[in-house]
């Protein structure tokens, strides 16, 4: 299934700042980042930023004292509310700081941190409970993409990570699909490649949660997304936003991203 872009998905450009920036240097780079884009750069498209834990407050004083159409987002989190779980984060904590988008999944948590679909499962609902919306991040290996299994890997992830998710919280959240061989590696999905995968992804939400869900979800596209491959990525159709790692962490280079439309042909 291939839908148009429909004014129902508003892109959604994400920067993944990772292990990246202590709370000073955050504190520039969103200062940087509302100094690079003008009021009218986010007249189409949403925004988030996920700093480290430790930048949350800093970044969201400035968000605030600024007036900064940036969304805070974090980049993980722990599906209890509170307890003895030394060394976590709970949803409600997040909340409130005013975080709106939690990264949930991401193969590096999966991959290093010994994340399950089961975990991540358990993450989106704490998410969607508390009232944020998760980006659940997916996608392959490059063994997997060369044995011809992505699509299977994709399909299990989202089948058990949404495992009991209902239809209109589907809607509301983000899929980000990140081929794990293309993240940090400079190398990028072809613009082709991601759509198909996205595409892909848009039929399995159609066939588990229906046409609402489907053309409402947004998927995102991330893997060495830079400002010379922004523009041709986001043109396709089922390519709703990008989740940018390495590039993010710049501001002009990451204005540059949001700003894709003015570097398309
Ligand atoms: P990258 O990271 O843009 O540095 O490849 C993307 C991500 O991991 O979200």
């Amino acid at each position: 299934m291939s839908t148009q872009k429909s004014e129902r998905r508003r892109p959604l450009i994400s920067g993944n700042w990772k292990m990246n920036h202590n709370h000073f240097e955050a504190i520039q780079t969103i200062q940087k980042l509302a100094y690079a884009l003008n009021p009218e750069d986010y007249d189409h498209v949403d925004v988030s930023v996920h700093p480290p834990f430790t930048d949350l407050r800093s970044v969201q004083t400035v968000i605030q004292a600024d007036d900064v159409p940036v969304a805070l987002g974090a980049q993980n989190c722990h599906w209890e509310t509170s307890g003895a779980f030394t060394g976590e984060i709970s949803p409600a904590m997040l909340a409130k700081l005013d975080v709106s988008y939690v990264i949930v999944g991401h193969s590096e948590r999966r991959e290093l941190f010994g994340e399950t679909d089961e975990m991540v499962n358990r993450k989106v609902d704490s998410v969607l409970a508390a009232g944020m919306t998760p980006i659940l991040c997916v996608g392959e290996t490059l063994d997997e993409r060369q044995a011809g299994r992505a699509e299977a890997k994709v399909a299990g992830q989202i089948e058990a990570s949404l495992a009991g998710v209902k239809a209109e919280m589907v809607a509301a959240m983000v899929i980000a699909y990140e081929p794990i061989w293309a993240i940090g590696t400079g190398e990028t999905a072809t613009s082709a490649d991601a759509q198909q995968m996205c595409a892909y992804i848009r039929s399995l939400v159609l066939a588990k949660w229906g046409s609402g869900a489907a053309e409402s979800v947004r998927i995102q596209y991330g893997g060495s997304v830079k400002p010379s491959n922004a523009p041709e990525l986001m043109s396709r159709p089922d390519i709703d936003g990008a989740l940018v790692g390495g590039a993010s962490l710049v501001a002009d280079d990451f204005a540059r991203i949001v700003n894709y439309r003015l570097y398309q042909a």
